[in-house]
């Protein structure tokens, strides 16, 4: 935690929400609050009443101490343990980047690192990390990013050697590496887009409610990311990061960016530990993490349960699994309980998709689909009849 006098605020993307009451639609069934931070790895942690009365008091930018004694006063308790746990809480959340100094949101990056750059919008900012839009030297428009830190530096390391090995081919052109022992930054051309689930959003609603074409136009989307995917995998590349932050879809093409978790490793063998959004783990990994085991490799198939988690949510719109936000619990479902089934609306449009997305999401990376093509090919195999509507694109 800085020093007494820090002002402290919540940091742009984090906050504290309140989960409904018991019964009205908290999957966990116990109401509360939760604290979240869009940018960090971790899922939406439960905090108590009291731990979100003394954070929400940084809604205005305040010292510690003044939340803390604040806080005190209104509770009636100055006992010195009441202080400590108050302490305690605020380190957590300045240690997790819920709260940051004030202004310290997306400031700009390291100077000197971006030297030639000229930096538009901050688009991620973590501990060790930051990825802004820019123009660069020559004017062009990049997605800069940069890293210190070991595990950081590490993976973009990694995406420096991983980039120019697929040339472009539904990845972004890799612009600049400017590696460094401590600070490294990598510029990559900038690819306009959207996530997946944005651009299935307005389509699933109107195919929900027995459109066609909308259908047809989803079908196509998960094409396009199934192709850039395959591409990707017959560069023998395995992504490793499957998830929609990491997919820009424009028209009828999708790019992938963030091969800071890709493989294979090339020297000089850096290897990062490896972070997976909880949301998309495969049961490989969940188990592994459930046993408290080293995490296994990311592979083919661990990026095609991934994408299959994605393309569930992209037709149906929910998750594959109920969610809950509790990680070990949720760890467990990944790798015990079977996929829920599709909802019946579907059934209509596309009688296999089930099948098929049940398939790519089998527990044993054996039982899927050799490959992202065989998907593929029974995702079109069993086009529905109606495949001749017309296209709707909305995205
Ligand atoms: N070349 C690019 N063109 C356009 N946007 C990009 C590009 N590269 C990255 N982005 C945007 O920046 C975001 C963060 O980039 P990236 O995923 O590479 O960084 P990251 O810090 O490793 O992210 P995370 O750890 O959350 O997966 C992406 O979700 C995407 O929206
Ligand atoms: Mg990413």
């Amino acid at each position: 935690m800085g020093d007494s006098t820090t002002v402290y605020e919540f940091a742009a993307d984090a906050g504290i929400a309140r989960l409904a009451p018991a019964g009205t639609g908290d999957p966990d069934g116990v109401g509360g609050h939760v604290v979240f931070r869009h940018s960090a790895r971790w899922l939406p942690q439960r905090i108590d009443h009291e731990a979100a009365d003394l954070l929400s008091r940084f809604t205005v930018p305040r010292t510690a101490d003044e939340v803390i004694s604040a806080y005190c006063h209104d509770r009636g308790e100055q006992a010195a343990a009441v202080v400590d746990d108050a302490r305690q809480v605020v380190a957590v959340m300045v240690g997790r980047g819920v709260l940051v100094a004030q202004g310290q949101s997306g400031s700009p990056p390291a100077v000197g690192w971006a030297s030639g750059y000229r930096t538009l919008r901050c688009v991620r900012s973590t501990d060790d990390a930051e990825v802004w839009e820019a123009t660069g030297p020559d004017g062009e428009h990049v997605a800069l990013k940069i890293a210190a830190g070991d595990d950081d530096v590490a993976m973009l390391h990694q995406e420096a050697m991983i980039l120019p090995r697929l040339n472009g081919v539904a990845v972004p052109r890799l612009v600049e590496w400017r590696p460094g022992p401590d600070l490294c930054l990598l510029a990559t051309q900038w690819t306009q887009g959207i996530s997946p689930d944005a651009a299935a959003a307005p389509l699933i609603d109107q195919a929900r409610a027995g459109s066609a074409a909308a259908f047809t136009a989803l079908l196509d989307l998960a094409l396009s990311i199934l192709d850039a995917y395959i591409a990707l995998h017959a560069a023998d590349v395995v992504h490793g990061d499957v998830h929609q932050g990491n997919i820009l879809v424009a028209g009828t093409t999708a790019t992938l960016v963030d091969f800071g978790q890709a493989r294979p490793w090339l020297p000089p063998m850096l290897v990062p530990t490896r972070r997976v959004e909880p949301g998309y783990a495969e049961p490989e990994f969940a188990t592994a993490m459930l046993h408290r085991h080293p995490s296994p490799h990311p592979s083919a198939a661990s990026d095609q349960y991934s994408l299959a988690t994605l393309l569930y949510g992209l037709f149906t719109g929910s998750r594959y699994l109920p969610h809950t936000t509790n990680l070990r619990d949720w760890l467990h479902r990944v790798a015990h309980q079977p996929p829920d089934p599709l909802p019946d609306w579907t059934r209509r449009h596309h009688p296999a998709l089930e099948t098929v997305l049940h398939r790519a999401l089998a527990k044993n990376p054996t039982d899927r689909y050799p490959t992202l093509a065989q998907l593929r090919h029974d995702l079109v195999a069993a086009r529905p009849v109606h495949d001749s509507a017309p296209q709707v694109r909305c995205w």
